[in-house]
């Protein structure tokens, strides 16, 4: 296991479209796993995309701890989503449920100490491979969707500032935290 330096934005390969995983089971892509959810957990987030640990990969690796579940769902005033341990999703697809978008504030490891108001799909669907090389397909709503829509973006070389439509919403997390603003919760 080993600890990976992730790309900041402005790196060019945060930029690019990341190339299809053709065997997870191969022990590289294993290891790269491992060394993914190790690099995220270090780093305090809640996913990472293979292509911000410098791997131009179509892969990548999140988990939703029952604290941040339950701090979302209060946020958002719904019932509390169920925790998901560490993951890696593989070669994935997602289908919006609803033409739905909501705002919710994101960060990124690649873009440290800031956050901002992104919108998103309020329900999705999403297929691909587990770690083993199995079909996974799971629903997602709430943060899980976010989590989700906000790193596949990164597998197509798009951070979540490409995605805002306001940009009075981002800012250092510091400055948030002193000046709290809420957010309309519906956008579209
Ligand atoms: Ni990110």
């Amino acid at each position: 296991m080993a600890i990976l330096k992730i790309a900041r934005m402005g790196h060019p390969v945060l930029l690019q479209r990341a190339a299809p995983v053709t065997d997870p089971t191969d022990p590289v892509i294993q290891q790269l796993i491992d060394d993914m959810i190790e690099t995220m957990h270090d780093a305090g987030g809640l996913g990472l995309a293979a292509p911000q640990v410098h791997v131009p990969l179509r892969l990548f690796v999140f988990h939703l701890p029952a604290a941040r579940a339950a701090e979302a769902a209060g946020e958002a005033g719904a019932p509390a989503e169920p925790a998901l341990p560490p993951q890696a999703v593989i070669n994935p697809e997602i289908t919006p449920v609803a033409d739905e978008k909501r705002l919710g504030w994101e960060g990124c490891l690649s873009i440290p100490g800031m956050r901002a108001a992104v919108p998103r799909f309020a329900q999705i669907r999403y297929a691909g491979l587990d770690r083993r090389g199995k079909p996974l397909a799971a629903e997602a709503q709430g943060l899980h969707a976010v989590i989700v829509q906000h790193e596949y973006d990164h597998l197509d070389g798009i951070l979540y500032p490409m995605r805002m439509t306001d940009f009075s919403k981002m800012g250092f997390n510091e400055e948030l935290a002193r000046f709290p603003s809420p957010l309309p919760s519906l956008v579209s």
